[in-house]
């Protein structure tokens, strides 16, 4: 006959190398969790396109952001930074990137989204003068995943085919 405590110290003991298997599997499942995020924004409006007194284009979009990132949430997602960039090609660059919106999505529930919104940052070129006008740009939804442990990562996914006026408005 086994004692009592004998048994009582055999079922912890089960018990711990259960938890660390459920553990170890945790950790598995969360490096081979194949994310399949997908994003869409629509151009709404233009709602007006001018050059600043400066020189510099400056246009101002109402946009329709959206997007369903929630297979990026695993067990280890603390939360999810996500941001639109307009990208496009000038003389002097090969890539301007403008952040034109972000936010912080605090979980899976809020991470299937759609916005309307008009820029939250402001649509300048810096570059130099009239590089707007007429130009083939592509928005990007970038995201930065802040794990609970471990390293951030981070993707995107880019929207092509999007042209700005060729005139002021
Ligand atoms: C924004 O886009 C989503 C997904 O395509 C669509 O369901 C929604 O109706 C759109 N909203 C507006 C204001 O266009
Ligand atoms: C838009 O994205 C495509 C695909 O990544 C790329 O080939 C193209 O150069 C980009 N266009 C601009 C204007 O940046």
């Amino acid at each position: 006959m086994h004692s009592f405590g004998f048994r009582a110290n055999a079922v912890v003991t089960f018990a711990v190398t259960i938890l660390a298997v459920v553990c170890a599997m945790a950790s598995l499942s969360d490096n081979f969790n194949v994310p399949s995020p997908t994003a869409g924004v629509k151009v709404l409006n233009i709602n007006w396109f001018q050059k600043q007194p400066n020189g510099n284009d400056e246009v101002s979009l109402t946009l329709n952001i959206s997007a369903d990132l929630q297979s990026l949430f695993t067990w280890n997602t603390k939360q999810v930074f996500v941001f639109v960039t307009a990208e496009y090609e000038t003389p002097q660059n090969a890539l301007n990137q403008v952040s034109l919106w972000d936010g912080i999505i605090p979980s899976k529930e809020h991470a299937q989204f759609s916005i309307h919104t008009t820029n939250k940052y402001r649509f300048v070129d810096q570059a130099s003068h009239n590089n707007l006008r007429g130009k083939d740009f592509n928005l990007t939804l970038h995201w930065h995943i802040m794990p609970k442990t471990g390293k951030m990562s981070a993707d995107k996914i880019v929207l092509t085919g999007y042209h700005l006026p060729n005139e002021y408005r």
